[in-house]
């Protein structure tokens, strides 16, 4: 069988009119900048990786030193090749602009360098999502307001799994393409094609502990799945959380389910836990891809028209009939 790289895939993807040449040397950047990720997060305690970096992001959270060091090779990689207007990231307050000296694309690039790093430490899958978004022509250098497009905007979106292998998941609008590194060649493998989640599940993904802040229609929906056979359900529904995003989505992906990050207590303040434009978005263009949903319990994820670029959002999805009904559970009085 013919073994198919990322390089090869972009470039047929290319002559297919699908993506232009800057996006193509975009998404070969990003997976560069993965491998050098995954080297990192693979060689843990040797590489004295682990632990704090002793500093706070924009969002209040403690950086991990691979938040710091994966952000930091996400940057360098980017900036310097002529495809980018700009970047912006989980872990830096402002738009980071393009130094001066280099030549300037046209596409904005966002990224959460390292998702689920409370797993870092004790060694369970992490990984990186981006996003590509275009930069609005006729608006010169960009800002803030240039990356508040609605998620249906993207180009482009994907993540990568530092698992037992790392994976390079990419949507650019035409299904779902998964890769597997080979770390030997250090290339990306095209492995799984047109990635689908189906319809139907009794697999949920939810951190129970939050369980007396929630909403009552997600309240009402987890307990029904909890009473099983015994509920209206009428058949039993199993439950993980990992607790890194891109695992979990990673895990529905590949056999189904529903994951929420609801609103609830502690985080309605901030309108909600996730990210919108580096979590939520990406993730959401990689779900419908695949044939699922993605709502924030009352709207389409896509559909929202961002205000600031680390807004906070619910997030609710996976297997069309399990979104829908938890939509259906909101609209209820
Ligand atoms: P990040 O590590 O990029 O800040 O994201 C963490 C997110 C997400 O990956 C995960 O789904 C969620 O936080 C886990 O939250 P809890 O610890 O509240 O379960
Ligand atoms: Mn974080
Ligand atoms: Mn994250
Ligand atoms: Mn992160």
């Amino acid at each position: 069988m013919r073994r198919v790289t990322l390089t090869q895939f972009l470039i047929e993807q290319q002559r297919a009119g699908r993506i232009s040449a800057d996006l193509r040397l975009l998404i070969e950047v990003v997976a560069r900048a993965v491998k050098a990720i995954s080297v990192n997060v693979s060689k843990g305690a040797l590489a004295g990786v682990l632990g704090e970096a002793g500093t706070d992001n924009v969002q209040g959270e403690a950086q991990k030193k691979l938040d710091v060091i994966a952000n930091e090779i996400l940057l360098q990689a980017n900036e310097w090749g002529g495809h980018l207007a700009a970047m912006a990231s989980e872990e830096v307050e402002e738009v980071h602009h393009i130094p001066f000296d280099y030549p300037k694309g046209g596409y904005l690039l966002l990224f959460d360098p390292l998702d689920g790093s409370s797993n870092i430490d004790v060694n369970i899958s992490v990984g990186t999502i981006f996003s590509v978004l275009r930069n609005p022509p006729g608006s010169g250098e960009p800002s803030e307001q240039s990356f508040l497009q609605p998620g249906h905007q993207q180009v482009a979106a994907g993540y990568a799994l530092y698992g037992p292998s790392t994976q390079f998941i990419l949507t650019v609008g035409k299904g779902v393409h998964g890769f597997t590194l080979d770390r030997e060649m250090g290339s990306f493998v095209y492995t799984h094609p047109y990635m689908s989640i189906p319809a139907d599940t009794s697999e949920y993904a939810i951190n129970a502990s939050n369980i007396r802040h929630w909403e009552a229609p997600v309240r009402r929906y987890v307990e029904e799945l909890q009473q099983g056979k015994e509920g209206p359900r009428e058949r039993d529904f199993n439950m993980r959380w990992v607790a890194s995003m891109v695992a979990d989505v990673h895990r529905i992906l590949t056999r189904g389910g529903v994951f929420m990050y609801p609103l609830d207590e502690k985080c309605r303040k901030q309108g909600g836990k996730l990210r919108l434009m580096y979590e939520a978005n990406p993730m959401a263009m990689i779900v419908e891809q695949a044939g699922g949903a993605a709502s924030t319990g009352r709207e389409r994820i896509l559909d929202l028209q961002p205000h600031k670029l680390h807004q906070r959002v619910p997030v609710v999805l996976g297997s069309l009939n399990e979104v829908e009904r938890v939509v259906a559970y909101h609209r209820e009085p």
